[in-house]
């Protein structure tokens, strides 16, 4: 069965969009999404939450979007952040070009959100901010590591916010971060998904 966080999907392409509405900003834009990759047909109901209900994007300095999909959360920070630098990784390929291509018609280039594989961020990048909207669905041991790797790279001071829905495990999740040494608050509770804001000790 197919998954959504396969590398390389394997069915055929059926290019579809959708509307990011960025309402602090006054703006929508327009995102191409594709078959095989997360949400392609709607906005994912948890990036709305973080999108809407999201802390405030620090002003400059490396962001990353972790599991970026076609882009909605990384094409939100860039927007909002205009002298950060945006890292947007996935391991699917077709969403890493989507995101690319995506943030290349917002007039956002490499130097303003740079689409990748993960193992493509120089090692020794630390993030100002990380958003993200993990990918659950990995399991539970794989999501813990990934989170680990990437939540420990965040600077000192930077803080990362996941969306979780809750019957998903959002508060297991938190309880097990708070054990990893991060200091975990509840950030929003909306619509059935929690954002936890996460920092290092
Ligand atoms: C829940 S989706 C969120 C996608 C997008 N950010 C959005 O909001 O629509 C999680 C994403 O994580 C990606 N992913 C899975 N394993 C990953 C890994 N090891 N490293 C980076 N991304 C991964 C999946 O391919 C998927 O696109």
């Amino acid at each position: 069965m197919p998954q959504y966080f396969d590398p390389a999907p394997e069915g055929a392409s059926r290019p579809g969009q959708v509307e990011l509405a960025l309402r602090d900003l006054g703006t929508t834009v327009t995102l191409r999404t594709d078959r095989g990759v997360f949400s392609g047909e709607r906005i994912d109901p948890g990036t709305r939450v973080l999108v809407d209900h999201g802390p405030p994007v620090p002003p400059a300095g490396d962001l990353l979007d972790l599991g970026c999909g076609y882009g909605p959360l990384a094409v939100a920070l860039a927007l909002r952040s205009p002298s950060a630098r945006v890292w947007a990784v996935d391991v699917n390929e077709r969403a890493v070009a989507l995101c690319a291509r995506n943030a290349d018609a917002l007039g956002l280039g490499p130097e303003r959100l740079r689409a990748c594989a993960p193992d493509e961020v120089p090692e020794g990048l630390r993030f100002a901010g990380i958003w993200s909207n993990p990918p659950i669905r990995i399991g539970g041991d794989l999501l813990h590591q990934l989170l680990l790797d990437w939540l420990g790279r965040l600077d000192h001071g930077g803080r990362g916010a996941l969306v979780v829905q809750r019957h998903l495990g959002a508060d297991s999740l938190a309880a097990w971060l708070g054990g990893q040494g991060f200091v975990v608050e509840r950030l929003a509770a909306k619509r059935g998904y929690r954002i936890l804001g996460v920092g290092r000790r």
